[in-house]
Formats: C-alpha cells, sequence, structure tokens
C-alpha cells in the first residue's frame, strides 16, 4: 500500500508501508524497473538479518541480483567506501539501466544514494530502510552523500529514489537504542509541524515502546507525509526544508564534536532541547515546553545531557556547518510550539547559553 506521494522536480515516487517484503516486487514493477541487473547496498549487521530475503524477493522481477555490503557503522560513512562500491559495481558489470537498492539505516542509505547519483553520471536507486531514523527521514526526500574529514554530511547531492519500501516489521530487530534514535526525528515533527501529532505521541509512548503495530503504522505513515510535505514544496532546501532542520544546527555540532560516540538521533534530541530552552528565554514558547520535550525524550530514553565536552568546543563545530551562509548560522527556532522560524538572528550569548543548558554540570 502507498502511503504517500513525494512530488519531486525528477519524479512522483511512492512510499510503501508495509508488514513484510511480499510486495517488493510488485512496487518494482510499478517503478519501470523489472528485468534490470540490480545490486543491494547493505551493512554487515542489516545483511545477516534480511539480506537474503530482499535478494530472494528482488530475483523474480530483476535479471541478476548482487550484494555488497560495508562494515556497519557513521565511521564508514565517507569516500572511501563509495570507492569500493564503484569498484563493486564495475565487477558486477552494472550499467546505465542497473539498480540500486539502498537495505539498511541512514548511513547505508546516504551513501548508496550517493553512489547511484555518481555512477555513470546517476543511476536508479530504491530506498529500503530499517531504521526507525530511516523510514521516518532520511529515506523520504533525496538527501545522499557522505561525512568529509569529520564533517557531516559534507558532499553529497540531491537525488530522488524511485520508491521508498518501508517493512515496518524491520524494527523488531533494531536494538533499542537505536529505535530511541530514531524517536528524535519522530519528536521533532511536534514543535515544527504538528502539536497534535506531538500529544499523541505522549499519549502512545508506551505502545510505541512495545512496538504496538498499528501505533508504529500510524506514526511512520504520519512522519512521512509531513516529511513528504515539505519535500515537495521545497526539495533542494532553498526555505522551508530548513524546518526539518530543527535541533540539528547544535545537534550535529555536538555529534561531531563527541567524536560520533553518540547517534545523530541522540544529537538531535540534545539540539532540540537547547533550542527549546532558547525560545522558552525569549517567550515564543510557553513556560515548561522545554520541559515537556526532555520528558517526552527521556520517555523514549534519550539523554538530556551530555559530558565531556565545553560550550567552546562545540559553538566553534557550529561554524563548520553546512547551515552557515555568509558567515551567519542558520537556526530553527520556535516563533510558537508547532510554528517553526528560520533565522539567523540568534546572538552568540543566547547560542552558548543554549548549548550550556544542555551540557551536563
Ligand atoms: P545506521 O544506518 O548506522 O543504522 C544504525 C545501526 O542499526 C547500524 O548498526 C545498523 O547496522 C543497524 N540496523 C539497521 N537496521 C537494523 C535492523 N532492522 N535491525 C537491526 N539492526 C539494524 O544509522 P541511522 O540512525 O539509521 O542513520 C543515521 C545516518 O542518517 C547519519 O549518517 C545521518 O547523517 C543520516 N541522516 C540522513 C538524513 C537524510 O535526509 N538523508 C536525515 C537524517 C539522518
Ligand atoms: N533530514 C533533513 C532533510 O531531509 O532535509
Amino acid at each position: 500500500m502507498a502511503v504517500e506521494l513525494v512530488k519531486t522536480t525528477e519524479r512522483t515516487y511512492p512510499i510503501y508501508l508495509e508488514q513484510d517484503f511480499s510486495r517488493l516486487p510488485k512496487a518494482m514493477e510499478e517503478a519501470g524497473l523489472t528485468g534490470r541487473t540490480v545490486c543491494i547496498i547493505t551493512d554487515s549487521n542489516v545483511d545477516g538479518l534480511y539480506g537474503a530475503q530482499v535478494q530472494e524477493a528482488l530475483a523474480p522481477v530483476s535479471k541478476k541480483v548482487h550484494k555488497i555490503f560495508f562494515p556497519a557503522g557513521e565511521m564508514q560513512k565517507n569516500l572511501g567506501s563509495i570507492r569500493h562500491f564503484y569498484e563493486a559495481f564495475f565487477q558486477a558489470g552494472l550499467d546505465r539501466k542497473s539498480v540500486i537498492v539502498a537495505l539498511g539505516g541512514g548511513v547505508t542509505g546516504d551513501m548508496a544514494g550517493f553512489a547511484a547519483a555518481t555512477f555513470l553520471r546517476g543511476i536508479a536507486f530504491v530506498q529500503i530502510p530499517t531504521t526507525l531514523l530511516a523510514q521516518v527521514d532520511s529515506s523520504v526526500g533525496g538527501k545522499v552523500g557522505v561525512d568529509f574529514d569529520g564533517h557531516k554530511n559534507a558532499v553529497g547531492a540531491f537525488y530522488q529514489p524511485h520508491f521508498v519500501y518501508i517493512n515496518a516489521k524491520t524494527l523488531r530487530t533494531l536494538p533499542k537504542r537505536e529505535f530511541s534514535a530514531g524517536m528524535a526525528e519522530v519528536i521533532k515533527y511536534g514543535p515544527i509541524w504538528d502539536m497534535d501529532f506531538f500529544s499523541q505521541l505522549e499519549e502512545k509512548k508506551e505502545a510505541l515502546l512495545a512496538l504496538e503495530e498499528e501505533t508504529l503504522l500510524s506514526v511512520i505513515g504520519r512522519c512521512c507525509a509531513i516529511k513528504a510535505e515539505v519535500v515537495g514544496q521545497d526539495e533542494k532546501e532553498s526555505g522551508l526544508r530548513e524546518i526539518l532542520n530543527f535541533g540539528h544546527t547544535i545537534g550535529h555540532a555536538i555529534e561531531t564534536a563527541s567524536r560520533f560516540s553518540l547517534l545523530h538521533g541522540e544529537c538531535v534530541g540534545l539540539g532540540m532541547i537547547a533550542i527549546g530552552s532558547l525560545c522558552e528565554k525569549r517567550g515564543t514558547v510557553e513556560q515548561g515546553f522545554t520541559k515537556r520535550l526532555s520528558q517526552l525524550l527521556e520517555a523514549f530514553s534519550l539523554p538530556l545531557t551530555v559530558s565531556g565536552l565545553t560550550v567552546e568546543e562545540i559553538d566553534r563545530q557550529m561554524a563548520f556547518d553546512k547551515k552557515v551562509k555568509n558567515g551567519a548560522i542558520g537556526f530553527v527556532l520556535l516563533s510558537s510550539a508547532g510554528v517553526p522560524l528560520r533565522t539567523t538572528c540568534v546572538t552568540e550569548e543566547e547560542r552558548k547559553e543554549a548549548i550550556a543548558f544542555v551540557l551536563a554540570q
């Protein structure tokens, strides 16, 4: 069942929300991708869990299905891995009609998408996200790329998949910490778009933690709908799409400064708390907003503070962010809860106080 259509200049593509891989051949057919040479890219963890199943599901509708995997983890998200992929593509005889299938979390999707965008100047690709973060955010919208010399996502492109196929049952094998990290990106959609959705998350937190099927599907579906709407309005992030970076300016800086010892989603959670405190101080959100946000993040075992880092380290790191334009750092604040405000008008004092808010004493 296609729950959502993402409308972009390259194409309009569906997001399928499923409970197994059985409709994958049909999805390939609907995308006009049958009879091709396919190369699945996955990581060392996901390969053992789902690699064979996906390879089997694709075989009847493909000319040949190759599979390559890389060692799991953000540390592998670099040009060295992309080089290995290109070598494997040539060995497998991939051509301009071939299809890359990204099977895994955001690291896999971002790298496989970047390889697909650049190999032979661009070949078709498909996203099969298996982490919550990838299902609600990274697999939709075509941001692909790698880290470079410690700079997050510094080299990349906008390159849309032909479709996104979510098998929500894959979340059953996801480590709890990874599920929680994904919940930070889920929670993000509340303050920037839909506070009713935020309230629903508060009400349904036990059901979500228990991976209760119906709740999970409706939450993933709502996130995909919001993301599709935002990407449809601003594919290349010239304006509106920046709101999806809520919590990311400070979050990315913490992620890099912590040398990736914290997960992306955990850092986004910290970044959202920091910005919540800034907005509360400005009076644009009600008193207690940050506490409410923190309580929901805490319900999913997300960290509320970070230790071992200084305000200066994190602040310095922000200067390297992609969100810096003409020397000014871009922030997503809230003009009220549920209404984002994109701005570069944040004083150094406000910035540093916000960072200090999430540093452990
Ligand atoms: P990830 O891809 O590293 O996956 C996290 C871990 O979970 C890995 O160890 C992986 O092997 C494992 N895993 C994946 N699926 C599993 C499953 N079903 N069962 C068991 N284990 C499983 O990380 P992530 O959190 O999915 O993604 C983070 C990355 O996404 C970052 O690099 C971030 O920059 C990027 N990102 C991109 C966008 C975008 O728009 N492109 C948006 C947000 C984040
Ligand atoms: N995750 C932010 C974006 O896709 O724009």
